[in-house]
């Protein structure tokens, strides 16, 4: 490995707060995680919260009792505890059940689950007084197994908005105004030249990292270049008002075979008001089609479509993830686009404040080494690369999180949108899903060959 690029591996090595220190940050975050969650499903009645709202997700209630579980096996009985809930398991296995058949299974009804998070909580707080948060336990060693289930009840809160989003709840509004579109800066079309060369792919040390975020290796890529924002509503009508869902040359054969099947002319949010005119539905609230905000709730074929049109292709995950966290002068890894700071709102929209994308060109705080804006946050960003281990993977703790996804046909997503947590998301962090899903929030960015 060359020097320069070998020292930069060891840039994110997770800063030790001692074990004290450690344990009230861990314990700060559980508790922000879960008023995250009870506050997300305040306002929805029991009612809607048992009901299964689409096929494509579980009814929420057994997220909720799915989030208490898995903190019952990984906070309580891995770190030697009794479990709460033995009898559960099976019910909130997610392998066990599919999406589809959780509504028929005797689940937990919301004040049960909502208890038995209460009741694992209490379990878990215990056993954190007194565990060894150090190198001597793989699990336990700076915190990775809260990290873990941390990362896990965000990941599930944001599913939860997808159902949300998705069953039009109504009473969700933004917390925080978005920002107005920026007068000057760069535009839609603008590109930046990305020069070929090695980078650090991944990471050995970030801190609560997941198994398929490891290990880090040099990846030699060529010059590419690559848009410096995300594709915008505006930009993704031109397609749509080009006829672009009706000719099958834009389409890759899987994907024209997908649009005809599903008979879809325009993003999953998107309403056509007649004579020209959008408009876009986001919890059940009806506004005007905003040009300038990202496009979303659009599948892997559409990007890929779309890129076509355009005469550009999908960024390939390498590509991303060099664009978003390879400075390489001198050679560093960085965290997150803007550096190895946390975010902050200015940097990047995350954690539903806005429970929307923001304008693009809004946010240049958070730019990253190569120019490029929004790559955290705002909306999950399509690649055009299938979801496979890194050389050398290993899985850790548990092949289900990410091995069993190997070679079933998933695409990668990159960047976090706007209902992820800061927590979980980073330049190395990887997302997958199935190519023709569009409830996510997940857009794109087009790339080309330099
Ligand atoms: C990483 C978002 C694909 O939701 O299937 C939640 C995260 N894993 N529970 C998913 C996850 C286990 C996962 N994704
Ligand atoms: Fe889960």
């Amino acid at each position: 490995m060359n020097p320069g690029v070998a020292e930069a591996v060891g840039v994110t090595r997770p800063h030790r707060l001692d074990p004290a220190r450690l344990r009230a940050h861990v314990a700060a975050e559980l508790d922000a995680a879960r008023r995250r969650s009870l506050g997300l499903l305040e306002p929805v009645s029991d009612a809607d919260l048992v009901r299964q709202h689409s096929p494509l997700m579980s009814p929420l209630s057994w997220d909720l009792a799915h989030v208490a579980n898995f903190e019952d096996l990984w906070l309580v009985r891995a770190l030697g505890g009794a479990a709460v809930g033995p009898g559960y398991d099976h019910l909130y296995d997610a392998f066990a059940n599919p999406r589809a058949d959780r509504p028929s299974l005797p689940l937990l009804d919301p004040a049960g689950s909502r208890r038995y998070l209460h009741d694992v909580r209490g379990r878990a707080l215990d056993l954190l007084d007194r565990a060894p948060l150090d190198p001597g336990h793989q699990l336990l060693d700076a915190g990775f197994v809260y990290g873990m289930v941390l990362q896990h009840e965000h990941q599930h809160d944001e599913t939860m908005l997808a159902t949300l989003q998705l069953m039009d709840a109504p009473g969700y509004r933004p917390a925080a105004p978005s920002p107005p579109p920026r007068a000057s800066g760069p535009t839609v079309d603008q590109e930046v030249l990305v020069d070929g060369g090695p980078f650090v792919m991944g990471t050995d040390t970030s801190a609560w990292a997941y198994d398929n975020e490891r290990p880090a290796h040099l990846v030699d890529l060529a010059p590419f270049r690559i848009d410096v924002l995300p594709t915008t509503n505006a930009g993704y009508l031109e397609f749509v008002e080009a006829g672009g869902y009706s000719e099958a040359r834009w389409w890759s054969e899987a994907g024209w075979a997908w649009r005809r099947e599903a008979g879809v002319a325009h993003p999953g949010n998107w309403r056509p008001e007649g004579q020209g005119a959008w408009s876009r539905d986001r919890f059940g609230w009806v506004e005007d089609l905003p040009p300038d905000e990202p496009v979303q709730h659009v599948c892997w074929y559409e990007a890929d479509a779309y890129a076509r049109w355009r005469g550009r292709r999908l960024p390939t995950e390498a590509e991303w993830e060099k664009a978003a966290s390879w400075d390489p002068q001198p050679p560093t890894k960085r965290r997150y686009p803007w550096g190895d700071q946390e975010a902050t709102p200015a940097r990047a929209n995350l954690g539903q404040d806005r429970f929307g994308p923001v304008p693009v060109g809004s946010l240049p705080d958070g730019a990253g080494p190569s120019g490029c804006q929004h790559l955290v946050g705002d909306v999950w960003e399509w690649t055009s690369s299938d979801f496979r281990p890194y050389p050398g993977f290993r899985a850790f703790p548990y092949p289900e999180y990410s091995e069993v996804f190997w070679g079933q046909g998933y695409k990668v997503l990159r960047g976090g949108s706007w209902a992820t947590h800061p927590s979980a998301v980073r330049t190395t962090f990887r997302n997958w899903d199935h190519p023709i899903r569009r409830q996510i929030f997940a857009g794109l960015r087009c790339a080309r060959d330099a």
